[in-house]
């Protein structure tokens, strides 16, 4: 989109283009996570990622309930980062065929990639309170903390706990699964 060189382009506005922009790369991140869902085997990192395929369902009505309440559509603007993010993950994930080192490989990205919408919706938060648009704040807020909660997880997942083995640990030797 580009940006008019007056005062005429608002917070308003570039919080609409961030809404339609952070929908792209949430349909584009769904679309990853199924292409590379079977591959993984670890049980924990099942489950993170059924998790992130709820959430990021969930970020993309909510997202679409924020445009609806700016008046604006959701497609038509394109997550250039969520591209290169992606890209990256698949190269990678395709390098390492199977085995917890693509595992680890695999949560590396989808930590990238949740630090993106981490700091895309802190955002969307920010200018929302600013506008005094507050159901979309309260959406961006939700939006925020189921976030934040899946990069908890996924850095439990990959580094263990006293109890059992992270991913890491078992990518050291590029080991199986444990029991
Ligand atoms: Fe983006």
């Amino acid at each position: 989109m580009k940006t008019p060189l007056n005062t005429e382009f608002t917070l308003r506005d570039l919080l609409e283009e961030q809404v339609r922009d952070l929908h792209d790369a949430e349909i584009s991140y769904l679309d990853f996570i199924f292409r590379v869902s079977d591959r993984l085997e670890h049980p924990e990192l099942r489950k993170n990622v059924d998790d992130t395929i709820i959430s990021t369902r969930e970020n993309i009505d909510r997202l679409v309930q924020i445009c609806e309440i700016l008046g604006v559509p959701p497609a038509g603007v394109d997550c250039a980062a969520m591209e290169g993010l992606i890209r990256e993950a698949k190269e990678h994930t395709k390098e390492y065929e199977s085995g917890s080192v693509m595992e680890a490989s695999f949560v590396a990205s989808a930590q990238r990639i949740v630090h993106y919408e981490i700091a895309g919706f802190g955002t969307g938060k920010a200018f929302a309170k600013k506008l005094g648009l507050n159901e979309v704040e309260k959406l961006f807020d939700e939006m925020l903390s189921q976030s934040v909660s899946i990069d908890k997880q996924l850095t439990k997942t990959a580094t263990g706990s006293w109890f059992s083995d992270g991913i890491n640990d078992l990518a050291v030797s590029n080991g199986p699964l444990a029991e």
